[in-house]
């Protein structure tokens, strides 16, 4: 997304004031995490939430539950309002992406609470591969456009 959009990417963890300070948008992405926004996008926000409630900012989430179905409970509406709930000011555009969970990358901490969420719904612990690349273009067109036109 940042390739096609000619920004440069940075970490949540790393995305201190400094360097928000003046952008002129932000793209904001989120996974996802036992029905939580990443825990480091969350500090970022609540600490630059004065800096970026004037920047034009557009919001993402990747997430394994996609369904938009704002009634769905842990859908993907749901996913992307945890999100934007923490914005100083609503996004001007949106997405919520499939992602994918590799069981064999999982961290020493994420791998037996995967495990258990399995075991708990009584499937295989098999992981999925739901990347919705094909969102992506559309996305990063529809901030072009309001970069253009500002609507
Ligand atoms: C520990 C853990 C918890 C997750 N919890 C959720 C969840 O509550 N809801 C959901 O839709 N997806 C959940 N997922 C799926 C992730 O959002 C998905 O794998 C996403 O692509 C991860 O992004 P990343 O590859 O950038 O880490 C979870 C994944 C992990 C590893």
């Amino acid at each position: 997304m940042a390739e096609k959009l000619g920004i440069r990417p940075l970490r949540a963890s790393e995305a201190a004031s400094e360097a928000l300070k003046g952008a002129r948008y932000l793209v904001l992405g989120s996974p996802i995490y036992g029905y939580s926004v990443l825990p480091e996008m969350e500090d970022l926000l609540s600490q630059c939430g004065e800096i970026i409630k004037d920047i034009p900012t557009a919001a993402f989430v990747v997430c394994g539950d996609t369904l938009w179905n704002p009634k769905a409970g842990e859908g993907g509406h749901r996913n992307l309002v945890k999100l934007t709930d923490l914005l100083p000011a609503a996004p001007f555009a949106t997405a919520v992406l499939g992602g994918r969970m590799v069981m064999d990358q999982l961290d020493d901490e994420d791998e037996p609470r995967i495990r258990a969420f399995y075991e708990r719904i009584g499937r295989e612990p098999t992981g999925f591969d739901r990347m919705e690349l094909e969102k992506v273009d559309p996305f990063v067109a529809e901030i072009k456009q309001y970069l253009v036109s500002g609507v």
